[in-house]
């Protein structure tokens, strides 16, 4: 593991450019997983945009019920808590969209920190070259008083090498230190991601979809590819991933499935394990 700056509050602070997101920052050593603490506080009623963020994670949670290797010393773990009230035939839109416009703002921070280009794997796997640099689970849930919210756990490969990780995602997995030979600061990196995801969801929430859905699709190296999708109940869809629809599902054309109906012209996946087939 290369040595790299300790996080602290001061220096996260210290280049920290947003107004809103992280005026209230939660900093610990060593925690199970930030999404847990975040959701324990929210519930709590903790104040919008409160951010958690963890040097290490003992149990750090993946999408799908995965694990997250989370050693300490080198990666960004971090959990933003929001309380955004949309009316009911909004919601879903907003909630669905949530994690797309995650993976832009963290791809944009990690741009703006490194000479590196990132793409996003839908739903928000952040890719260097194909190989996994980040990524984003969201939740939501209610606290006292009813009171609804939003989790999104941000997790950044920074500056991990290609040795320390599990064998069995050795290939699959990278770094930033691992594509550029450079330590990154993790304070100035928290803080350009902060300040990303901030510009994000005052767009959403001022202007809807339609230019995050550009910036989205510009950046989504799933759209117009072949894909094979392991769905939610185990189905396999193989097709070519076509777009992204209003409310963020990928519509992949089918070319088999396995349950041997009649394939529908083109499926909606929202919930899905996506392999990217590269010939
Ligand atoms: C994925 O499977 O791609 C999502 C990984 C999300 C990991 C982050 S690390 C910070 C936050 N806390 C967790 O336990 N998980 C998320």
């Amino acid at each position: 593991m290369q040595p790299s700056p300790p996080l602290t509050r001061d220096a996260i602070h210290s280049t920290l450019a947003a107004t809103w997101l992280g005026r209230r920052i939660e900093l610990f050593d060593s925690l199970p997983s930030t999404n847990r603490e975040a959701t324990r506080l929210a519930q709590a009623d903790v104040e919008h945009g409160t951010v958690v963020v963890a040097d290490c994670q003992t149990a750090g949670r993946g999408r799908l019920s995965r694990a997250w290797f989370s050693p300490g010393g080198a990666n960004l773990y971090c959990s933003v808590i929001l309380r955004i009230l949309r009316p009911a035939e909004r919601l879903t839109e907003w909630l669905s969209w949530l994690p797309l416009i995650s993976a832009l703002a963290a791809a944009e921070a990690i741009e703006a920190v490194s000479s590196l280009h990132v793409s996003v794997k839908w739903p928000n796997d952040l890719l260097i070259s194909e190989r996994k640099v980040g990524g984003i689970l969201c939740e939501s849930g209610t606290g006292a008083r009813s009171s609804p919210f939003q989790i999104i756990g941000i997790g950044l490969n920074v500056n991990v090498e290609q040795h320390d990780w599990p064998e069995e995602i050795r290939e699959s997995a990278t770094s930033i230190l691992h594509e550029q030979q450079r330590v990154v600061d993790r304070n100035r990196l928290l803080a350009q991601l902060i300040l990303e995801l901030e510009h994000c969801i005052d767009e959403l929430a001022l202007h809807g979809t339609n230019r995050l859905a550009l910036a989205y699709h510009q950046r989504c190296s799933t759209i117009g590819f072949k894909v094979k999708a392991t769905l939610a109940n185990g189905d396999l869809c193989v097709g070519i991933a076509e777009g992204i629809s209003q409310d963020g599902a990928l519509l992949v054309r089918p070319e088999s499935t396995q349950t041997g109906s009649k394939a529908p012209a083109i499926v909606h996946l929202r919930v899905a394990d996506i392999i990217h087939v590269r010939t």
